[in-house]
């Protein structure tokens, strides 16, 4: 029987040892010794914290064709490496402007803005620093498919091309397929590049792959649409972060546009969307089918 307690509790340890080892001045000297202040600052953006959740969906989609969970933990690292940065980013001045994170001072407080987003570059280079080792993956071709698919999800078509419709978005007037296109690319994205990546770690063929990309489509409007009702609804205890600030600062959200009874019931039928979409495979995706219903019931 699949336990997902017993499933998200482990890859949150083997990410954060994962993430400790891969962030060391060692590990991350080139041609000159890596600066103590910002792998300090990309410690302090990745480690202790965070629940881990496209690793995890790296793992799980790997799992729907055999692969060993220890065999796709560096692809999830470098996609967790690329979430944490887009975090650090997010709560700039500039942005978001959120000094709590994950329970903690954001990278900016307890550094500086420079600081931050320099640990946020670093964050990102060295997540296709992982991608690119052989250790990711024995197949070359492989780890440039996966390259690609992290720079789909995280470039400007994806993650930081939400981001933008995001901050224009705060001048208003966005129409709900604006909102969804904003959404699926600020968060989506990562979330579809995470799946596609186990999906591709486990030499997945191009029925396959477009099913688990269709699930995982569902699975990140899901998520995000419980992001936006948890920002109205959760403390910033639970949530480790600041709530009460879409609509303070004018975010457009689907929970502003629909309330909040009209966004929980778009969120329990974009979960059973990606539910179906999984309707091909056997108990191999049970993973990948908690964490959908996960992204619906989380209190964090
Ligand atoms: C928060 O993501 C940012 C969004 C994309 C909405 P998570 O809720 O996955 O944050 P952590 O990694 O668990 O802190
Ligand atoms: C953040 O969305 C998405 C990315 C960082 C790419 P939000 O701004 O809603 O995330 P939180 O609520 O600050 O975690
Ligand atoms: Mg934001
Ligand atoms: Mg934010
Ligand atoms: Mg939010």
């Amino acid at each position: 029987m699949y336990d997902f307690a017993a499933d998200i509790a482990d890859c949150a340890k083997e990410v954060e040892a994962g993430l400790a080892r891969a962030l060391t001045t060692d590990a991350l000297s080139g041609p000159g010794p890596a600066a103590e202040r910002v792998v300090a600052a990309m410690r302090h953006g990745s480690l202790e914290g965070g629940k881990r959740l496209r690793p995890l969906l790296v793992r799980q989609a790997a799992a729907v064709f055999n692969v060993a969970a220890v065999a796709a933990l560096p692809a999830g690292l470098a996609v967790e490496m690329v979430h944490c940065y887009s975090l650090v980013h997010d709560d700039l001045p500039a942005m978001d402007d959120d000094d709590l994170r994950r329970g903690r001072p954001t990278v900016h407080k307890a550094f500086d803005d420079a600081t931050a987003i320099l640990a946020g570059d670093g964050l990102l280079t060295h997540a296709f620093g992982l991608l690119s080792d052989p250790q990711c993956h024995p197949d070359p071709a492989v780890r440039i498919a996966l390259v690609a698919e992290l720079v789909a999800g995280s470039g400007a078509g994806g993650m930081v091309g939400g981001q933008m419709r995001d901050i224009e978005g705060e001048r208003g007037g966005f129409s709900n397929g604006e909102i969804a296109t904003m959404q699926a690319m600020k968060t989506g994205a990562l979330i579809r590049a995470s799946v596609r990546i186990g999906a591709r770690l486990g030499g997945a063929d191009a029925r396959a792959l477009s099913a688990l990309t269709a699930y995982a489509e569902a699975a990140g409007r899901a998520f995000q649409l419980a992001d936006d009702i948890l920002d109205v609804t959760a403390t910033a205890e639970a949530m480790g972060k600041a709530t009460g600030k879409d609509a303070a600062q004018g975010k457009q959200t689907l929970v502003a546009q629909l309330g909040l009874e009209g966004a929980r019931s778009e969120l329990s039928a974009t979960v059973n969307a990606a539910l179906s979409a999984l309707r091909t495979f056997g108990p191999k995706a049970d993973g990948l089918r908690a964490t959908a219903r996960y992204f619906a019931s989380r209190e964090n």
